[in-house]
């Protein structure tokens, strides 16, 4: 393949998520440039407007309105709220309605229901929360809110998805929350509070929002996502030659370990033209080709690029024969959209790659032989896109049971991917 090509990511999906909620709860009409339009941030808009929140439509490249009505917006459901695929959805939602004095039932497609929720629910129950939910903490489930009271958890997952929700319970219900989690998450939260005027303070690995009176209407532009970014930079990465330059790309270091990876595998992408936005750093990534060397990522490392694992494990796949790349503390793969940890070792076996699992910890081994075969999704966006990027060398043919999925967080994917790499 050839490399060559520009594109404009879509809006990063983790802040389009915060910044809908965080605007529902804000003094007035917000509006939000380039918010993502996919199948996870539709379920948060429809959530919202299903708890009585005016929300405007999503449309790709546009801008959205939504018309906050105080820190106590929403109102009681008619029916279940139904979150899709969408875990930040489900779990942002259970901290906004714990501090709501009404009963609302969440529920979630297939996948969505085999996630765990108890990491969300156990800290909102010491809080004050009613939460009954299915066997083992799943959805469905209901929430009953009402007076809250102050939360210091230690979190044993590093997850912001957690963490978010904790703090959206504290805003609502008026009281300090404190998260400690083993390794920083991504803090978009965090910034999008500061910039709203909220007390956020963080001293190792602890976070600690403020409660606030109100949160002003505020408007500004979605970052790109970098998790959508990445697979266009690894098909330029793996191309014989050219660069592929993509727009747009939020690069917050709590979520550019993907780009860390790539440089210590030999693949150093280009960083120019940075800007801000919305409190988060941004640039224009250049990638090229490059042989790669194995990769040895430590657990720590992980929340940074929890989602980039699969296309990691694809590129590792092409790194130098004899050696083989290891990803430690990959567990939370297993509690994803799919059992990622399983279906990523069992489709690189499939395609010819060697790749296995002991516990936590995944190995590939380089110099795997053109990747050919069929390759199980699960309906998993994330799997769909990691697979496809590496159907791109030279010589493979990657056959998808499913390529759809990957209308949940990137629906033009596959025009963009086609827009950057050509084949030679
Ligand atoms: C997300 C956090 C991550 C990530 C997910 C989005 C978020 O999950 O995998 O795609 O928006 O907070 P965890 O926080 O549970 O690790």
């Amino acid at each position: 393949m050839i490399a060559h090509g520009e594109v404009t990511v879509p809006g990063d999906k983790s802040i389009t998520h915060r910044a809908l909620f965080l605007a529902a709860l804000s003094g007035g009409r917000c509006r939000l440039v380039s918010p993502l339009a996919a199948g996870d941030t539709r379920s948060t808009a429809a959530a919202l407007r299903r708890l009585g929140v005016k929300v405007g439509r999503l449309v790709e490249g546009s801008a959205v309105t939504v018309t906050g009505g105080g820190l106590r917006a929403l109102r009681p459901a008619r029916g279940a709220v139904n979150c899709g695929n969408s875990g930040t959805t489900a779990r942002l939602l259970m901290g906004l309605l714990a501090g709501h004095a009404f009963e609302t039932r969440l529920t979630g497609d297939r996948s969505l229901r085999r996630r765990p929720m108890a990491r969300v629910t156990e800290p909102l129950g010491r809080m004050g929360a009613v939460i009954e939910a299915a066997e083992g903490g799943r959805l469905p489930l209901t929430v009953r809110g009402g007076a809250l009271t102050r939360l210091d958890w230690p979190s044993p997952v590093a997850s912001a998805q957690v963490k978010t929700a904790l703090f959206f319970a504290g805003l609502v219900g008026g009281v300090p929350v404190s998260v400690t989690e083993p390794v920083i998450s991504r803090d978009h939260t965090e910034r999008l509070l500061r910039l709203l005027g909220v007390r956020v303070s963080v001293e190792g690995t602890t976070t600690t929002v403020e409660p606030a009176p109100s949160l002003p209407a505020f408007d500004g532009e979605i970052p790109g996502d970098i998790s959508s970014a990445a697979y266009l930079l690894a098909a330029g990465v793996l191309a014989e030659s050219g660069e592929v330059v993509v727009r747009n790309v939020g690069i917050n270091p709590t979520r550019a370990g993907f780009l860390r990876a790539l440089e210590r595998m030999g693949a150093a992408v280009a960083v120019q033209e940075r800007w801000v936005s919305l409190g988060e750093p941004g640039a224009t990534l250049v990638a090229r080709p490059a042989p790669l060397s194995p990769l040895v990522v430590e657990a720590e490392e992980i929340p940074s690029m929890v989602d980039e694992v699969p296309l990691l494990a694809c590129l590792a796949s092409r790194a130098e024969r004899g050696w083989t790349s290891v990803f430690r503390g990959v567990g939370e793969l297993r509690v994803k959209e799919s059992d990622r940890l399983a279906l990523v070792a069992a489709n690189l076996a499939a395609l010819g790659v060697a790749a296995r699992t002991e516990g936590d910890t995944l190995f590939v081994e380089g110099g795997a032989p053109p990747p050919r075969g069929r390759v199980e999704t699960a309906g998993d966006h994330r799997l769909a896109m990691a697979f496809a990027v590496l159907g791109t060398v030279p010589g493979a043919a990657v056959e998808l049971d499913d390529a759809r999925c990957v209308a949940i967080s990137y629906p033009n994917f596959f025009r963009d991917l086609a827009g950057v790499v050509h084949p030679s």
